[in-house]
């Protein structure tokens, strides 16, 4: 096992909306039913947001996060904001948490690697904690998913909630700590959400490129669920093992593998890849639904408060989504 320059894990902390859909509900809006969802998916709830932002989710879960930490916002060196679902594009929804925590001066990034970007953030986190004038850094994933759904396509909507979850992180030496951050630009349609057309005066022509994603003008999440599931049984195993690989381990060396929780096939196929047990996984896919980069550290919140994840453990993160993006990062407990 390589030890090695890494991070501690400070402090965690969560917010999710009370708004709960169930599948029964879901089933009174578009033609599907319990048994379908279950079976396809493995989710049963979503929390769904009632109108709360997703800086505000962010917030509280940094405020939770903040706490649990015991240092004082004030504290926080750096804050990396993982979304894809901002309410802005800009401010950033980072700036938006800092204005929320009320502490002004320290950088604040805005991270959209779509469901990858919680793994990406710790990556980028423990890059910037080998520099000396960063010793905290908060890294919040807040996502709400049902503000870009279309909850007349039965094959998406189902699938998504909403969830912020947040940590903070700080330098460790001699630990072990490995990532393993990719991208595949060429799926970029698998998996899309529109932003603006470039509509000004001065434009003559229609361009050949209004129509190179989904529908223009309409923001609506467009998956191509086939696709998308054979990526992930794939780069979810792959992420695995290269991180492993990084850190002189294997995968049934880890105590714990923190799966963005997309869909529990998924996951029970890059278990059966890796060949290890399901009890590996940590998962609350049930109750959450994907709640994007929010689902990793919202399952390890849950992981740690549970008891199932213990100081000292050694952790996998591992993440795929829109992107194409995919990666892994081991650290200890
Ligand atoms: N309820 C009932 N039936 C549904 C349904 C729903 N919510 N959604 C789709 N169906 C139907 C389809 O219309 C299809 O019907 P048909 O055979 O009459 O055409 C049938 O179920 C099978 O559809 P299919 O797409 O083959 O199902 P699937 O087993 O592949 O499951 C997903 C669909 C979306 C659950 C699955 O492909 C998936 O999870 N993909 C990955 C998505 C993902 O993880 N996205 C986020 C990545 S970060």
């Amino acid at each position: 096992m390589l030890k090695t320059t890494g991070v501690k894990v400070k402090g965690i902390g969560r917010y999710v909306p009370d708004l709960i859909a169930t599948n029964d509900d879901y089933a009174r809006i578009v033609d599907t039913n319990d048994e379908w969802i279950t079976q396809r998916t493995g989710i049963k709830t979503r929390h769904i947001s009632n109108g709360e932002p997703t800086y505000y989710l962010g917030a509280l879960a940094a405020k939770d996060a903040i706490a649990d930490a015991g240092i004082s916002a004030k504290e926080v060196d750096l804050i990396l904001a993982t979304t894809c679902t901002p309410d802005y594009f800009t401010p950033s929804t980072a700036c938006l948490i800092q204005r929320e925590l009320d502490v002004f001066g320290c950088p604040a990034i805005d991270i959209n690697c779509a469901c990858s970007g919680f793994v990406y953030a710790v990556d980028m986190a423990r890059r910037y904690l080998m520099c000396d004038d960063i010793k905290n850094v908060l890294v919040v994933a807040t996502e709400e998913l049902s503000k870009f759904v279309d909850y007349e396509d039965r094959s998406t909507c189902i699938l998504f909630g909403d969830a912020a979850a947040a940590v903070v992180l700080s330098k460790e030496d001699d630990t072990l700590f490995s990532s393993f951050i990719a991208a595949d630009g060429s799926g970029a349609s698998c998996l899309a959400s529109r932003a603006l057309l470039t509509i000004n005066p001065f434009r003559q022509n229609e361009s050949e490129f209004d129509m190179d994603m989904p529908e223009p003008n309409k923001h609506y999440l467009l998956q191509d669920g086939k696709e998308v599931y054979k990526f992930a049984t794939k780069a979810m195993p792959l992420a695995v093992e290269k991180a492993c690989e990084r850190a002189e381990i294997t995968p049934s060396d880890l105590d714990a593998i923190v799966p963005h929780q997309a869909n529990v096939r998924i996951i029970e196929t890059a278990a059966k890849h890796l060949h290890v047990p399901m009890e590996k996984m940590v998962l609350n896919i049930s109750d959450y639904g994907n709640t994007s980069s929010a689902s990793i550290p919202n399952a390890f919140y849950d992981g740690v408060k549970s008891g199932r994840i213990k100081r000292g453990d050694k952790v996998c993160f591992v993440g795929f989504g829109g992107g194409l993006t995919y990666g892994a990062c081991i650290l200890e407990y």
